[in-house]
C-alpha cells in the first residue's frame, strides 16, 4: 500500500524555513527535504524512539527531523569540527525560533545530539548502543530505533548495513549510497576480513562480480546531464575530463602513490586553459606544489579531447548497470539476512545522481 509521506510545515515557515536551509545548496535542500519525509513516515510505521543517522556531516537531514518533525536524532559523524558547526546551526535555530514563534509552537522541538565517532566494521554493536544510551541519557538499553544514512561514503554504508543487522533494537534501516569507489573490496584490501563490497554470499562466491575501482568510480555518475549536452552539441563542457587526464598524467609522473586522488571540482567554463583548470583544481590541496610541467606533452593530451568524450560516453552508458549490481548486492544481503527490503530512486538524478533509497525492516 502506498503512504503518503509526512508533510512539515516548519519547512514553509517564513522565518525559521532559511534556517534549515543555511549554507545548503540545491542539491542538498532537495536530498534533506524527501529524505526525511521518508524517514518521519518510517518512524511512524515502526514505533521507534529515535534515529540515528550515520555519517551526519553538519546535521542538515537531523536538523528537519528534530525541529520539523520532532523526532529524536543522534547523529554519528568522525569530523569533530562538522559536530561543532551542527551544534551552533541548532543553537541558532532555537534562538531564532525564539523570536519569531509562540512557546507553544515549539513545544515538539527535540535538540539532535552529536556523537564525534568513527564506525568501521571493528565497532562492536555493544559499544555503539552504549554510546546512544549514554548520549540520550537513558537509564537501559531497552528502546528501538531506526538507523539513516544520507549519502554515508565507502564502507560507512556496509558498516550501517551490519549494525542494522547486528542490534536487535534497530528496526528500520533507510539509505542512500555513494562514493562507491572508496568501498574496499578484497582486490584492494586483501587483508580486511570484511569489505564494502560484495555484501552477499550470492556474489561474494561469485569470482565473476568483482568491480573495479574505475567501474565503482562511474557508478557515481549520472549520465542525464552529460547527456543533454551530448546532444546539444555543447563540447566545451565536455572538455572538462581531459584536463582532468592530462592532471593524472602530471599526478602519476610526479606523485605516482596519488593516483586516483580526488582533485577539487571545478566549473568548466568554454575556453578554459589548462592552466586556469590545474590550478583551480589542486589550490589548497596536498598538490599545491606540482608543477604544470611540459606544456608539449599537455597540448598533446588534449588534443584527444574527443577520444575521451567517446570513451567517457561508453563509460557513462554502463554506470547503471554498475550501480545496479551495487544496489542489488546491498539488498540480497539484508534479503538472505532476514530482512524485507525495498530500493526506489527517490531523487531527481539531474540533482542528486546517488538517488537510491535502500529500505530495510526485520521480517
Ligand atoms: C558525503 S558526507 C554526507 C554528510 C551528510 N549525511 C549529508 O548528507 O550532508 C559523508 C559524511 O560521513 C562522514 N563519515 C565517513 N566515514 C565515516 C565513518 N566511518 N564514521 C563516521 N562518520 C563517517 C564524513 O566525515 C562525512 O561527513
Amino acid at each position: 500500500m502506498l503512504v503518503s509521506l509526512p508533510p512539515c510545515p516548519l519547512l514553509e515557515h517564513r522565518k525559521l524555513k532559511h534556517m534549515f536551509m543555511k549554507c545548503v545548496k540545491p542539491k542538498k535542500s532537495h536530498e534533506i527535504k524527501r529524505m526525511a519525509a521518508i524517514c518521519a513516515r518510517s518512524c511512524q510505521q515502526t514505533s521507534v524512539d529515535f534515529v540515528v543517522d550515520f555519517g551526519a556531516g553538519v546535521g542538515h537531514l537531523a536538523r528537519i527531523l528534530a525541529y520539523g518533525y520532532g523526532i529524536n536524532v543522534c547523529c554519528l559523524e568522525m569530523q569533530p569540527d562538522l559536530n561543532e558547526q551542527a551544534v551552533a546551526i541548532d543553537a541558532k535555530l532555537e534562538s531564532t525560533a525564539a523570536k519569531h514563534m509562540e512557546a507553544s509552537e515549539t513545544t515538539h522541538f527535540k535538540r539532535p545530539v552529536h556523537l564525534t565517532q568513527r564506525l568501521s566494521s571493528d565497532t562492536k554493536p555493544v559499544h555503539f548502543i552504549e554510546s546512544i544510551r549514554e548520549a540520550f541519557h537513558l537509564p537501559d538499553t531497552d528502546f528501538q530505533f531506526g538507523i539513516i544514512g544520507l549519502h554515508p561514503c565507502g564502507d560507512l554504508g556496509a558498516t550501517l548495513m551490519r549494525m542494522f543487522l547486528n542490534c536487535k533494537q534497530a528496526k528500520f534501516l533507510n539509505f542512500v549510497g555513494c562514493c562507491y569507489q572508496k568501498m574496499s573490496t578484497r582486490q584492494t584490501q586483501p587483508r580486511k576480513e570484511l569489505h564494502g563490497y560484495p555484501l552477499s554470499s550470492r556474489l561474494q562466491n561469485d569470482p565473476n562480480c568483482q568491480l573495479s575501482y574505475e567501474a565503482r568510480e562511474i557508478a557515481c555518475h549520472a549520465m542525464e546531464q552529460y547527456s543533454d549536452r551530448l546532444q546539444a552539441g555543447q563540447y566545451e563542457y565536455l572538455k572538462i575530463h581531459s584536463l582532468r587526464a592530462a592532471a593524472e598524467r602530471i599526478i602519476v609522473e610526479q606523485l605516482p602513490d596519488l593516483r586516483h586522488s580526488a582533485l577539487r571540482n571545478v566549473k568548466h567554463a568554454p575556453g578554459m586553459t589548462f592552466n586556469d583548470y590545474f590550478q583551480k583544481a589542486i589550490e589548497g590541496t596536498r598538490f599545491a606544489s606540482l608543477q604544470a610541467a611540459n606544456p608539449e606533452q599537455i597540448d598533446a593530451d588534449l588534443l584527444h579531447w574527443r577520444r575521451i568524450v567517446c570513451f567517457y560516453t561508453v563509460r557513462l552508458m554502463l554506470a547503471p548497470l554498475v550501480e545496479s549490481i551495487i544496489l542489488y548486492d546491498r539488498g540480497m544481503f539484508l534479503l538472505e539476512n532476514g530482512c524485507q527490503v525495498n530500493i526506489e530512486a527517490i531523487f531527481d538524478p539531474r540533482l542528486s545522481p546517488r538517488n537510491h533509497i535502500t529500505s530495510a525492516i526485520k521480517s
